[in-house]
């Protein structure tokens, strides 16, 4: 009942985990904003959300742009705040570095960091005003292994778990909560759309993942049970370790891994 008529802003929501997040949270009684650039995929979530007796609103925005994240954070100024912001928005790219477009690097940075960074620094304040909310930040477990063909995007995910740890030490014993889910293979659009830009190539772990729908449920109950990290699956928890221990064997086989892949 806690979370009833709460107000919750999920980027990224036109498809993936940010579309079966909203869809949960709706379920749960959070009133969801939608934001991600396809606006036919949003009016079409917000409908099937209304007729299953939840609240949405959208808001189409691209966010590598500050000035639409800035208009994202002014539509949904409402009397009770925000109550929940999910930073899910990213997109990744596969290949060599050196055959990356500029172009779509920029714009990685601009989505996967500089939309996270502004919409938290615009959010956030408000929240420590009211001592109330909680950020949730959408990582990998490539922010822990660093890997070959994703360079700008494992350093993407590393700056967001740094990011996002730091506030969680800020913020720690207010009533303001930050997280940072560090997801694995997801079974979403996110390959095909890393396929699909110029030069990429097919991420090796296209076929393999969990739902978008059981990374969801594990954000719904990280709103319930607030925690610094959460790994999706939980197993992951070891990827830190594994860099620790055996990044030198990652050192041996990544190079082979990646020039098979790219053949
Ligand atoms: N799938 C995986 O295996 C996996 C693993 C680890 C982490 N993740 C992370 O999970 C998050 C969600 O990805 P997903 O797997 O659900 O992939 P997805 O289905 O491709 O969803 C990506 C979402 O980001 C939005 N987006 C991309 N660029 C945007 C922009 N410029 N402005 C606004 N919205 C933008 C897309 O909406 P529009 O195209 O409509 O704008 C879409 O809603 C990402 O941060 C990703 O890095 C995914």
């Amino acid at each position: 009942m806690y979370w009833k008529d709460k107000v919750a802003v999920i980027t990224g929501a036109s498809s993936g985990i940010g579309e079966a997040t909203a869809r949960r949270l709706a379920a749960a009684g959070l009133q969801v904003t939608l934001v991600a650039r396809r606006l036919e995929r949003l009016l079409s979530l917000k409908e099937q959300i209304e007729m299953a007796g939840g609240k949405a609103k959208i808001v189409a925005a691209d966010l590598s742009r500050e000035a639409d994240r800035i208009r994202v954070f002014e539509s949904v100024q409402t009397n009770g705040g925000v109550d929940v912001l999910i930073n899910n928005a990213g997109f990744g790219w596969y290949g060599y570095f050196k055959e990356m477009p500029w172009k779509t690097a920029h714009e990685m940075l601009q989505v996967n960091i500089g939309s996270m960074v502004h919409l938290t620094s615009l959010f956030l304040p408000e929240m420590q005003k009211r001592d109330h909310g909680h950020i949730i930040n959408v990582g990998s477990i490539s922010g822990s292994i660093p890997s070959q063909g994703i360079a700008v995007y494992s350093a993407s995910k590393s700056f967001l778990d740094a990011f996002t740890t730091s506030l969680y030490r800020e913020t720690r014993g207010t009533k303001v909560n930050v997280s940072v889910v560090r997801v694995g293979p997801v079974l979403t659009e996110f390959c095909k759309t890393a396929l699909e830009r110029e030069n990429g190539g097919h991420v090796p772990t296209e076929r393999i993942g969990v739902t978008a729908e059981h990374v969801a449920q594990r954000i719904w109950q990280l709103l319930l049970h607030p925690k610094r990290t959460i790994y999706i699956p939980r197993w992951l928890s070891v990827t830190p370790w594994v860099e620790l221990s055996f990044g030198w064997l990652e050192d041996l086989i990544g190079p082979l891994l990646l020039k098979r892949q790219r053949v």
